[in-house]
Order: C-alpha cells, then sequence, then structure tokens
C-alpha cells in the first residue's frame, strides 16, 4: 500500500513538471512571429530581410532598432513617417564618413533631406548602438 501511494505522488510530480515546461518554453518564444510579415511581397523578388537575415551586422542592427523605438517611424522597404531603410541604403554609400554622419544626425535629429517632417533627436541613446543600427540600415541594399 505505501508504495503504490508514493508511486502516484511520482506521477503527479512528472505530470506537474511536464507542465510546467510545456508552458514556460511557449510564452517565452512568442515574440519571434513578428519578423516574417512580408506575405504581401511579390514572390519573384527576395525580401532584404530574407537577403540579409544571416548577416551579424543585420542580427545586431534589426534587434537595436527595435530596442530604440526606430521601428515606430521606419521600415526596411517601406517609407511611414521616415524614409524606408532601403531608401537611405540606397542614397548613402556605406562609408565610415557616412555611418558618422548619420549617427550624429540620429542622435541630433534632422529635417529638410528627405521632406518637412523631421526626426526627433535621441540624446539618451548610445553613440555605439546608434552606429550598430546605422551601419545595419547602410547594409539593405538591393
Ligand atoms: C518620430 C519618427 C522617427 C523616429 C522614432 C526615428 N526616425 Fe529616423 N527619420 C524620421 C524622419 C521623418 C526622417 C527624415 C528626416 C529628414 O528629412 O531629414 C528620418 C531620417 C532618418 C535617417 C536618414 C537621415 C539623413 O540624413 O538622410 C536615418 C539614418 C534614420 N532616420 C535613422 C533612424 C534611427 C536609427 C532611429 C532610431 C534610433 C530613428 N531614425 C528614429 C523619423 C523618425
Amino acid at each position: 500500500m505505501k508504495t503504490i501511494k508514493s508511486m502516484a505522488l511520482g506521477m503527479v510530480a512528472i505530470a506537474s513538471l511536464a507542465y510546467a515546461c510545456g508552458g514556460g518554453g511557449s510564452s517565452s518564444s512568442s515574440s519571434e512571429t513578428t519578423t516574417s510579415t512580408s506575405s504581401s511581397a511579390p514572390a519573384a523578388s527576395q525580401s532584404l530581410e530574407d537577403k540579409y537575415k544571416d548577416d551579424p551586422v543585420f542580427v545586431a542592427g534589426s534587434s537595436k532598432a527595435k530596442e530604440a523605438g526606430c521601428t515606430a517611424c521606419h521600415m526596411v522597404e517601406r517609407k511611414i513617417v521616415g524614409p524606408s531603410y532601403a531608401d537611405v541604403a540606397a542614397k548613402y554609400d556605406n562609408t565610415p564618413e557616412n555611418v558618422e554622419l548619420l549617427t550624429s544626425r540620429v542622435i541630433k535629429g534632422n529635417v529638410g533631406e528627405w521632406g518637412e517632417v523631421p526626426m526627433p533627436a535621441h540624446p539618451h541613446l548610445d553613440t555605439d548602438d546608434v552606429e550598430t543600427i546605422v551601419k545595419y540600415v547602410l547594409l539593405l541594399k538591393k
């Protein structure tokens, strides 16, 4: 009788462990799915995100851009409030001078380069982090 009782307790413990693992796993990976929203893109042309997604510059820069809130106004291939990153990459060569220039414009804010809508200053951001994002932006050439 004693052994049956402890076996039953053991089963309950195993079952609740399995439940805890399953629950924790699924909730932590839910944010991963938001990156692949290119269903409306024509099948023939590869998106820039697909083209560069394995590049370490892309990986580092895109997550920093999300953290810093750049994604509220910029998308990779579509103009929203600010120019698309692809348009910025087409306009500027990927040189150390341009990385420095654009990094300082992001930190100080800018207006007039793309139209009447200003980009606000981002004085709270770390210069290295902004550089990481700008290098990612300039990578996104077609
Ligand atoms: C509130 C909206 C907004 C946010 C947030 C924002 N931008 Fe912009 N961004 C703009 C607008 C508008 C322009 C065009 C400014 C202009 O015409 O000079 C722009 C322009 C740019 C340019 C091109 C500058 C040039 O001189 O050609 C870069 C690079 C850029 N943004 C990067 C970033 C990065 C990196 C972040 C995040 C740290 C960011 N932006 C956040 C609105 C925004």
